[in-house]
């Protein structure tokens, strides 16, 4: 794949799933634009970025983005697992801010550059709690059925302007938003143990599907929910 003059906005570049693929994009010469509170030393130099809270005042966005955009990953997220009794309003407030609203918005706030490109491509990043029920989940997997609600609302609505949207839907990945779920060789273990294949997902698993759903080789595909799982959303080994 090669994204040569192609521009990438990837809000939440500096961690995780969103620095692996920031990494990829800038390999398969995309010119990268990252929004995220905090930098990253493992930036490649030339990537654009901007320290911004989506959950604040975005104003300094407009002046950040390209007049073009051919893609746009929001890659910002929370595992927040308790049992649901514990589970407070404002714990469902901020998983829905973090992750519905935040997409939402910094959509809300792009879609002229995207419509500029002519053809361009939105990932959104689910869960596979999101359609498996797990216990202790009830607040990030409403959170994250409601970003796959919002994702096939907006694939139908752009269609006709072929703005693509799609989403990703993965279980356990090594980043460090599931340090605590990876803390020690025991949890590791039964962590992989629980996923058919095996084992957890690591970030590059992730970003390389992100990667196929922005290039143009996926000019077909919208309003899809993609499992990304190890086998955990679909299938039982026994
Ligand atoms: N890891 C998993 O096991 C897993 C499983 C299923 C789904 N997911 C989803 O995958 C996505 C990526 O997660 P990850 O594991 O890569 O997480 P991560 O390592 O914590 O990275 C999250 C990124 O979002 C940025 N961010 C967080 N809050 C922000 C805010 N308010 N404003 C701007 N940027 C913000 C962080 O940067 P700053 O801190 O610098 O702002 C960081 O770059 C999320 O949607 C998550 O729900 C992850």
């Amino acid at each position: 794949m090669d994204f040569k003059q192609k521009n990438i906005l990837v809000i939440g570049g500096s961690s995780g799933i969103g620095l692996s693929l920031v990494k990829l994009l800038h390999q398969q010469n995309a010119n990268v634009y990252v929004v995220s509170r905090s930098a990253s030393e493992d930036w490649p130099e030339d990537v654009q970025y901007l320290l911004a809270d989506i959950t604040g005042n975005l104003d300094s966005l407009a002046a950040f983005l390209p007049a073009e955009l051919h893609g746009l990953v929001y890659s910002v997220g929370s595992i927040n697992l308790k049992p649901f009794g514990r589970l407070t309003e404002e714990d469902f407030l901020k998983d829905y801010q973090v992750n519905v609203l935040g997409a939402a918005r910094i959509i809300q706030q792009s879609i002229k550059q995207l419509k500029n490109a002519g053809a361009s491509s939105i990932v959104l990043i689910s869960s596979v709690a999101a359609k498996i029920g797990m216990p202790y989940h009830a607040s990030i997997a409403a959170a994250k059925a409601a970003v796959e609600g919002l994702a096939i609302s907006l694939a139908a609505e752009f269609a006709a302007q072929q703005i693509r949207v799609n989403v990703v839907a993965p279980s356990l990945t090594n980043t460090p938003l599931a340090q605590n779920l990876l803390s020690s060789p025991e949890k590791r273990e039964a962590s992989a143990k629980r996923h058919p294949l095996g084992k957890i997902g690591q970030p590059e698993d992730i970003s390389r599907l992100i990667t196929f759903l922005l290039s143009e080789e996926s000019n077909w595909i919208t309003g899809q929910i993609i499992g990304i799982d190890g086998g955990l959303g679909k299938i039982k080994t026994s």
